[in-house]
């Protein structure tokens, strides 16, 4: 049974693989960081860089935390050397049950019988991905918020088979990387995605319903609940393809009171899947 984690495997170079990626290798963990095509790894990579680049500018890093930082993030496209010697696997793929169940399933395979499984899934069932291994109780999700280096909370959630062991090292790795973690038992949505869901898609219905202009459901939110961003504004910071996702998932679990709003599935069928994409509510230019 392994205590410390020294070296991990991040699958997802996206939004979020890549910031888990600066937040374990920030507290001295070596990181392979995995996808399935060069383009979205090279694109995770140009992230890192540019975070990394503009944290010196800014004073926050200084030149040689930087080397380091990326000396111990290595991109890997093939899953089998990405997992030599690890002891963690953080998942950080697109948010679909069954493409996450079927990398689980293959990660069973490559990885020695100690090694832990955490996702970071928005919602899905921790209990239910686990079902794709056979190391249930090594299974856990860690959800990081977005921007994962920025955002304090992990949420830490326990499947149906997570053993006592299990919870205590990820919930200790999370201290030693810095987070506040929050522990919560398994149900859809976790803590905060059940709340923020409802809340976000109450937004698109305002505006979809001509109640409002987006620029002013974002502007009486801001000033009226004194949050940093508006919800249409940090949906689009998310990603719109994400929130649908959320909702879509929530929607078979809990009904349709929790069914997305026609316009969510609009956005993102025209590919404005929000700032990753350059277009989701508004428009972004680089
Ligand atoms: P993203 O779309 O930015 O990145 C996903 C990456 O996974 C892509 O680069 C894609 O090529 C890669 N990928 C897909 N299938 C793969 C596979 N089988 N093997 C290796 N790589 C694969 O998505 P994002 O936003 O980073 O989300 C990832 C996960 O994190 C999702 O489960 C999402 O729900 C969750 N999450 C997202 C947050 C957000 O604000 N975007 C916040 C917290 C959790």
């Amino acid at each position: 049974m392994n205590n410390s984690f020294t070296k991990i495997a991040i699958i997802g170079s996206g939004t979020m693989g890549s910031g888990i990626a600066i937040v374990f290798a920030s507290a001295g963990i070596d990181v392979n960081l995995v996808d399935v095509d060069k383009r979205f790894l090279d694109k995770g990579m140009e992230q890192i860089g540019k975070f990394l680049e503009v944290s010196v500018k800014k004073e926050k890093i200084t030149k040689d935390e930087q080397d380091s930082i990326l000396k111990r993030i290595k991109p890997e496209l093939n899953l089998e050397k990405a997992t030599k010697e690890i002891q963690l696997v953080v998942e950080a793929i697109i948010e679909e049950e069954e493409s996450k169940k079927e990398l689980f399933k293959q990660l069973d395979l490559l990885c020695t019988d100690d090694v832990i499984f955490a996702s970071n899934t928005s919602a899905i069932s921790i209990t239910t991905l686990s079902s794709a291994t056979k190391r249930s109780d090594k299974f856990i999700g860690m959800h990081f918020f977005n921007p994962p280096i920025i955002m304090k909370l992990v949420e830490v959630v326990v499947g149906s088979n997570t053993t006592e062991d299990t919870v205590e090292k990820i919930m200790n790795l999370c201290k030693r990387l810095g987070k506040e973690p929050v522990p919560s038992n398994e149900a859809p949505g976790f803590i905060v995605n059940r709340i923020l869901w409802q809340f976000l898609n109450e937004s698109y219905k305002l505006l979809e319903s001509g109640i409002a202009e987006k620029e002013n459901i974002d502007k009486a939110v801001k000033l009226g609940l004194n949050h940093p961003m508006g919800p249409l504004e940090l949906s689009d910071y998310i990603g719109l393809d994400v929130m649908l996702h959320i909702g879509e998932y929530l929607a078979i679990q809990f009904g349709d009171s929790y069914k997305p709003a026609l316009i969510l599935q609009k956005l993102v069928g025209e590919g404005r899947l929000g700032k990753k994409t350059g277009k989701g509510f508004y428009d972004y230019v680089e």
